[in-house]
């Protein structure tokens, strides 16, 4: 059973005081609603603008790290991925974004020597770390022998994966895991290559492998 305020009718008795009008209840309710919008409402309290934006505003934290040799402190949102720093921050793009959920490998970097998904990877938590990106392995008059035997070996077609793959595989050339092809196929599977050029990027890897 519902209960009807009208402006007509007679207000009940009550004990803490009359009952609002219809009119009485709108106007509180509106009263309130454009302090709610102005500014907030947490936790059961009404904040002011500055306090809501305080409020609702994502932590930050500083991180100091080294890319490429070069040291760089920022302030960034804990939600940062160290890919998204690489891209948007320091407009390091050779790191590609493919998935942005740790399934393609598109954005391997390593840190601290250690092959790592950047997508997966919070920036806030590599404070100290020493980051090596695809710009940093090789230059354009010298190339990295593995960047130098894709080209020999043909091992891309439309190269998205590309950078991705050599950054694996010279963690995987680093980390001795090259003693067959089938070894680097299984070491290198966390990187997929949708124009299938898998045959040519192992051949790639062991030839690198093999003259270290
Ligand atoms: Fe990081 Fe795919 S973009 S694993
Ligand atoms: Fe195109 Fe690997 S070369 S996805």
């Amino acid at each position: 059973m519902s209960t009807e305020v009208s402006d007509s009718a007679p207000p009940p008795p009550n004990e803490a005081g009359p009952a609002p009008t219809r009119r009485t209840f709108i106007a509180t309710t509106t009263a309130v609603g454009g302090v709610a919008i102005a500014g907030g409402v947490i936790g059961g309290s009404i904040l002011s603008e500055p306090e809501a934006a305080a409020a609702t505003a994502a932590p930050t934290s500083r991180v100091a790290l080294s890319v490429n040799g070069r040291r760089h402190t920022f302030t960034v949102d804990n939600r940062t991925s160290l890919l998204d720093l690489l891209r948007e921050h320091l407009e390091l793009t050779g790191s590609k974004k493919g998935c942005n959920a740790g399934a393609c490998g598109a954005c391997t970097v390593l840190v601290d020597g250690r092959r790592v998904n950047s997508c997966l990877t919070l920036a806030v938590r590599l404070d100290g770390a020493e980051v090596t990106t695809i710009e940093g392995i090789g230059t354009e008059d010298k190339l990295h022998p593995l960047q130098q035997a894709f080209i020999d070996e043909d091992a891309f077609q439309c190269g998205y994966c590309t950078p991705g793959q050599i950054m694996s595989g010279v963690g995987c050339i680093e980390e001795g895991h090259t003693g067959s092809p089938d070894e680097i196929r299984e070491w290198m599977s966390g990187n997929i290559c949708r124009c299938g050029c898998y045959p040519k990027i192992v051949r790639a890897v062991e030839q690198t492998a093999g003259r270290k």
